[in-house]
């Protein structure tokens, strides 16, 4: 018998999907509720959760880091924001009803304000005697250009509430406008983790190939060539730079930055707007699987703020089959999956902003488990203003290349 077929090495395939790891998340990055350790971080910060129109005198429900919250403006004017069960008896106050001075739960009528003290219990009697030994749980709020934030985190611990000078400085004729789109769905949610939503925006490189050449020029011409890019440590996150030189000799010096945790501030990819940028924008993180941008834009009166379109149109007019030829970051970020799969990635040196920032992040997760206050929280003051260095700036290369 001949054993020359067993001398012959037999092939063996390499790097097939049996051989994937099970999968798993970097919870450091990807928590949200209360008791985690990135749950716990992002509580030290305010959020925005709610446009100020959604607080009117019907209550509404607000879903953010995990939490389902009732949000209302009693007739007074004041935004409330409360835990949904009632502190009596629990039925939830979504059914309630608005007054004057706050919200009245619908079973025994029980009146909240909106810091949570119950002003009436119309069984008890003399409407409540030991009234102040009741508290509906409650959140503080604050509004800003039309958003409601809200501080979710150890009352001993509440920041200054962060503005942003580009928003605060409006001069006459232009207004801040305050939407909750969301990669094209207005209003909507997108069904996945907030950490790969929001580190997108220090991968820049993705710019030049999804929305400015797999899916046609989803921008305009001056975003359309690859830029040169570099990131830069900040004091409060990270900024990437991204340089090119037009065809018409301009130089043009594009600067983005993150904000640990939730902060995005992306001057317009259409460049309509130069110098700096004119809106600010915050990530949500709704659940662990759920995410919502809230962005706060300043324009003159009445302009509108051009929307990015595929194959012409806007996101919601495509069906399916048009998704997969001209897909945008919804297909991309939502395409990672609920929560993406830490241990299948395989980052690479266009990668390096999208680290930088995972590090930012676990050194504020660090400073809170240490005790300390986190990146960017400061206490002493009631407010505290950032000022803002992203932007489009557009003009010869010595004199832009410093800017932002
Ligand atoms: S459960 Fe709300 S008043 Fe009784
Ligand atoms: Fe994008």
């Amino acid at each position: 018998m001949s054993t020359d077929a067993t001398a012959v090495p037999v092939h063996v395939d390499r790097g097939t999907a049996y051989e994937l790891e099970p999968p798993a998340h970097d919870t450091d990055l990807v928590e949200v509720e209360r008791g985690t350790p990135a749950g716990e971080l992002l509580r030290r910060y305010w959020h925005p959760v709610a446009l100020s129109s959604d607080a009117t005198s019907t209550p509404r429900t607000v879903r953010a880091l995990g939490e389902e919250l009732i949000l209302f403006r009693s007739g007074d004017g004041r935004p409330g924001l409360l835990h949904p069960r009632c502190c009596h008896r629990g039925t939830t106050l979504y059914y309630g009803k608005v007054e004057e001075h706050g919200i009245r739960c619908c079973y025994h009528g029980w009146l909240f304000d909106a810091e949570g003290n119950t002003l009436d219990m119309p069984c008890e009697p003399d409407s409540g005697r030991y009234k102040d030994r009741y508290r509906q749980p409650w959140y503080p709020v604050r509004e800003y250009h039309g958003l409601v934030f809200a501080y979710l985190g150890p009352p001993d611990r509440k920041p200054a509430f962060p503005t942003y000078d580009v928003l605060d400085d409006v001069e006459d004729g232009w207004e801040v406008i305050a939407n909750d789109e969301n990669i094209g769905l207005e209003g909507d949610i997108t069904p996945c983790n907030w950490f790969q939503t929001h580190e997108n925006v220090m991968d820049p490189f993705h710019v030049f190939i999804l929305h400015a050449g797999f899916s046609g020029n989803q921008f305009v011409a001056e975003m359309a060539s690859m830029p040169e890019v570099s990131w830069h440590a900040t004091e409060f996150g990270v900024t990437s730079h991204q340089d090119r030189t037009l065809d018409d000799g301009r130089f043009f010096h594009r600067v983005t930055e993150v904000l640990v945790p939730t902060v995005r501030i992306v001057a317009s990819p259409f460049v309509d707007v130069t110098g700096r940028s004119d809106s600010v924008a915050w990530t949500l993180p709704i659940s662990r699987t759920e995410t919502k941008i809230f962005t706060l834009v300043k324009r003159p009166v009445g302009a509108t703020v051009p929307r990015p379109l595929y194959d012409g149109r806007r996101w919601e007019e495509l069906s399916e089959a048009e998704h997969q030829r001209f897909p945008g970051d919804y297909e991309a970020q939502v395409g990672q999956g609920a929560v993406t799969v830490h241990n299948h990635e395989h980052l690479a040196s266009s990668d390096k902003g999208v680290v930088m920032f995972r590090h930012a992040f676990r050194r504020a997760l660090a400073a809170v488990e240490r005790g300390d206050d986190p990146v960017g929280v400061t206490r002493d003051t009631d407010t505290a203003t950032y000022t803002v260095r992203a932007g489009n700036y557009i003009g010869p290369r010595d004199e832009v290349i410093g800017l932002g």
